[in-house]
């Protein structure tokens, strides 16, 4: 079977979120690592519980949101600039050190990204990383206004690329998100960078990869 293009989630896949951790800490030492996991934790619940709940907010919403219930949850007074601080991480996250080799190593499939990042976070995020020029396309789900892991929103991804579901090769470490896209059809390689154990959710990926750099040889 033939992938004739790749596409890429972005938070957790290409760029590590928790590369905040290293402000928060400044911000807050010793709560860093805690406020990071519980920040990201929240924000994909939201999308989750928004998207059932037919209450789409963009991503940049549901990030800040996620950052203030984070806050009080963990008893962290926190200043609006502190706060203005952690959101503009976000712009800058650090993409995970095998990210562009991986991606020059693929240059001969077409190659997107498709995120719940609402375009005013993650075309900054891309353009910041250097990381532009890997890609065909930017998608996000914010055209549809509902959130991974929706059928709709791979659709939108295939149909956008002009492939049939079997002919796409899906990359990400959520394994949600792995499972969504599998569903739907395309061909989901998980990135487990953490020796994690998978939900069960009915979808076995394609392969278990350890590092972005082990996929061509799945291509
Ligand atoms: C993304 C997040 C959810 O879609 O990982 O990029």
């Amino acid at each position: 079977m033939t992938i004739k293009a790749l596409v890429f989630d972005a938070y957790g896949t290409l760029f590590d979120v928790h590369s905040v951790i290293a402000l928060a800490e400044r911000i807050f030492p010793g709560r860093g690592h805690a406020l990071s996991q519980l920040w990201r934790a929240k924000q994909l619940e939201y999308t989750w519980l928004r998207s059932l709940m037919q209450r789409y907010e963009n991503f940049e919403t549901v990030t800040r949101d996620a950052l203030v219930h984070s806050c009080e949850a963990l008893a962290l007074k926190i200043t609006s600039a502190e706060f203005q601080k952690l959101t503009d991480a976000y712009l800058h996250l650090t993409p995970h050190p095998e990210a562009r080799e991986a991606l020059q190593s693929l240059s001969a499939h077409k190659r997107a990204i498709l995120s719940n990042g609402c375009p005013t976070m993650l075309n900054p995020l891309v353009q910041n990383a250097g990381l532009s020029e890997f890609f065909d396309h930017v998608l996000s789900v914010d055209e549809l206004k509902i959130y991974k892991p929706d059928p709709r929103v791979y659709r939108m991804t295939a149909d956008t690329l002009g492939l049939a579901p079997a002919d796409i090769g899906f990359v990400s470490s959520n394994f949600w998100d792995v499972s969504g896209a599998g569903h739907f059809g395309f061909r989901s390689f998980w990135i487990n960078r953490s020796g994690a154990i998978p939900d069960p959710l009915g979808y076995r990926p394609a392969a278990v990869l350890a590092a972005l750099t082990e996929l061509p040889a799945h291509c």
